[in-house]
């Protein structure tokens, strides 16, 4: 672990045009400089860097953060391998924060399991391409299939010889231990002896993100068996199955350039795949994406294309699962290959060429694949329709986005041929169901938290402006580019309309207010930098925000209120909608943010006036009084004054 004081000294010493200046050719443009974005394609620049800021933002595709996030983005890195890239290149030397014995032990050990994974994958690549058996049995066989040397080195393809323990023999020689050898699952042990888990088997080592050997997926030769096809590595500290996606290391940089990610079942896949000239692909190894498989892709790219086996029944079975990865606001398309087919036999009938176009011609939005195919089941049996209309709803339901959630509702309501009201609201039913049941889930974490230290005096007063904050925000969110107010002015030039955000913004930096919570602190100050640029707040950049509890608390903020899905409701003349209620909603809130600032600083106040009176600290006592009578006077007058501002 990297300590506070080191970070500190390396975000100093990191000057952010210096650094953004070694990818990007900047121009100075006003107080900023602008350039070509380096993570996604354009012509014209919409990427700024601000040196007094010391951020960067793209315009374009909503790239933006501080230089560890560039470092980060730019290299594919963690948090620390960037913070260590930034310490390498400006000489500082890092601390390391020092680790607990139980800390170090731990390390350690993932550090030798690490090691010793190497060591393995490379003996069995050594295997396949200089041992006589691995040559005539393993290398033989993919010769057999069709890939070609280059592929199998780039994958680090192997063999693992059939002699029962030729790998743990081997690596105990080398003097690693027999521990380490079972815990990553390369040596079963018996109680009087120990084999090779994967003896006869060709090897796919599974690497992590930054190219380290985490674990294996093994193969069988032989056919007729009971033997598994594929042995995996078990679960230990280095291989959790449901954080692993076979090939994103060879993939990552390719996925973004692409700005799409292909999405197949196997190892075998994956090889063909690039072998066929396509790289940005990876394999979830056979079972539905985890959530974890999913933040994964979403760090590369927005863009998932599935590539479906073509059999109807496994198709529907793993419909549910992807509304998951549209959770996720990830754009979804399917191609269904040919029956019988798979990704890689499929790769081999084309050349490359007509693979690509077979790709990109074939490709379909995931939610009309899902409404035809359940179509073609439901035809006119009216429950059989009633299930399809709320199996694609609750899809199209699982989308973050608004608008791409009304062009959804549009779109299946020609196909499905129902009315688009009914859609609406049988989404919003679920939304609503599902906004509270991540609601309740946050609460209950958040009260879990706070239960513990207010346990001993149960303080009536909320010592926080969360509540007030978070409503800011979210405003902030769904109405900041409407136009609020005009100012008028005798000189004509200086009448102007002022934005939700610009009068939000001018009403808190006014009064030099800050926002207490982490997070709407973050949101609030980029919302302000968004403004110093002219620019418009986008709900899909915050939604999409690298900053998993930015993205996620935007994600909450602007699912739909109970209240809401009545504008949907056809059937009502006319609804007064939030939108339409601004000019009272904005300052009432900003109102009620000042107040309880004020309050919060008033308690503060009575309190150490408490303790003065008992110290009898006449002076103090004074200083407070006087403190409180002002702050007093305050509050009385910010109502008065923002509620005459209202009515304009
Ligand atoms: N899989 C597994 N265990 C099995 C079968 C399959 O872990 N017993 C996983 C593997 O990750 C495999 C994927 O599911 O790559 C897809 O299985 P399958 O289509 O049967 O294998 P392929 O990868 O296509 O292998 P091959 O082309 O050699 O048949
Ligand atoms: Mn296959």
């Amino acid at each position: 672990m990297i300590d506070r004081v080191t970070i500190e000294r390396i975000m100093d010493a990191a000057e952010i045009v210096d650094l953004i200046q070694d990818f990007v050719t900047l121009k100075k443009r006003g107080v900023n400089y602008v350039g070509l974005c380096p993570f996604h394609n354009e012509k014209t620049p919409s990427f700024t860097v601000s040196p007094s800021k010391g951020i960067y933002k793209c315009f374009g595709c909503g790239n933006g953060g501080n230089v560890v996030n560039f470092i980060k983005e730019h290299e594919h890195l963690s948090y620390p391998e960037a913070l260590k890239f930034l310490a390498g290149k400006y000489s500082i030397e890092i601390v390391e924060k020092e680790l607990t014995a139980e800390e170090v032990e731990q390390k350690n050990q993932r550090e030798s399991m690490l090691v010793l994974t190497k060591f393995a994958a490379n003996k069995f690549h050594e295997n396949l391409f200089k041992h006589q058996e691995g040559i005539s049995v393993g290398l033989s066989y993919f010769k057999e299939r069709g890939f070609r040397h280059e592929i199998l080195k780039e994958f680090d393809v192997g063999y693992c010889l059939e002699q029962k323990d030729s790998l743990t023999k081997a690596a105990l020689q080398s003097g690693y231990k027999l521990d380490y050898l079972v815990q990553t699952g390369l040596t079963i042990k018996k109680e009087n002896f120990t084999f090779d888990r994967f003896s006869g088997r060709v090897i796919f080592p599974i690497h992590s993100l930054s190219g380290q050997v985490i674990g294996f997926g093994a193969r069988t030769l032989k056919k007729d068996t009971q033997a598994a096809k594929y042995v995996n590595s078990p679960e230990s500290d280095i291989y959790q199955k449901r954080r692993v996606l076979y090939g994103i290391f060879q993939a990552k940089k390719r996925i973004v350039s692409e700005e799409n990610c292909f999405l197949v079942e196997g190892y075998t896949d994956v090889l063909a795949l690039h072998q066929a000239g396509i790289h940005n692909v990876v394999a979830s190894s056979g079972t539905s994406l985890t959530e974890e498989q999913i933040r994964f892709i979403k760090r590369f790219t927005p863009n998932i294309t599935i590539l479906f086996d073509g059999d109807e029944a496994g198709i529907k079975a793993s419909l549910r699962g992807i509304d998951l990865i549209l959770e996720e606001g990830l754009n979804i398309k399917v191609i269904l290959l040919p029956q019988g087919e798979d990704p890689d036999s499929c790769s081999r009938k084309l050349s490359n060429t007509e693979f690509k176009e077979f790709l990109s011609k074939e490709a379909i939005d995931f939610i009309r694949f899902k409404t035809n195919l359940l179509l073609k089941d439901a035809g006119n049996d009216p429950v059989k329709r009633s299930n399809l209309i709320r199996e694609v709803v609750k899809s199209i339901a699982a989308i973050p986005e608004s608008i791409n959630r009304s062009v959804y509702m549009k779109e299946c309501s020609t196909l499905l041929k129902v009315d688009e009201g009914i859609l609406y609201s049988e989404a919003n039913k679920i939304r609503t169901k599902r906004a509270e049941q991540r609601y309740r889930r946050i609460k209950g974490e958040e009260d879990e938290i706070r239960e513990k230290p207010q346990q001993k005096h149960q303080p009536l007063f909320q010592e926080t402006t969360d509540v007030q904050e978070r409503e800011i925000i979210r405003l902030l969110l769904m109405y900041g580019n409407m136009d609020l107010l005009e100012i008028y002015s005798d000189d004509e030039e200086e009448s102007k309309t002022l934005t939700v955000t610009e009068f939000v913004i001018n009403e808190i930096t006014d009064d030099e207010l800050e926002f207490d919570h982490p997070v709407y602190r973050q949101f609030f100050e980029e919302i302000q930098y968004i403004q110093d640029q002219d620019s418009e707040i986008e709900e899909k950049y915050f939604i999409n925000h690298q900053d998993q509890a930015i993205s996620d608390m935007a994600t909450d903020l602007l699912s739909p209120v109970p209240e809401m899905s009545k504008i949907w409701s056809k059937h009502e003349s006319f609804i007064e909608t939030e939108d339409m209620k601004l000019k009272e909603i904005i300052p009432e809130i900003l109102i009620a943010f000042k107040n309880k600032k004020i309050m919060i600083t008033i308690r503060k106040i009575q309190e150490e006036l408490k303790k003065a009176q008992e110290q009898n600290n006449i002076e103090e006592i004074e200083n407070l009084q006087t403190r409180y009578i002002m702050l007093n006077d305050l509050k009385k007058k910010l109502s008065k004054d923002l509620g005459e501002r209202i009515i304009l």
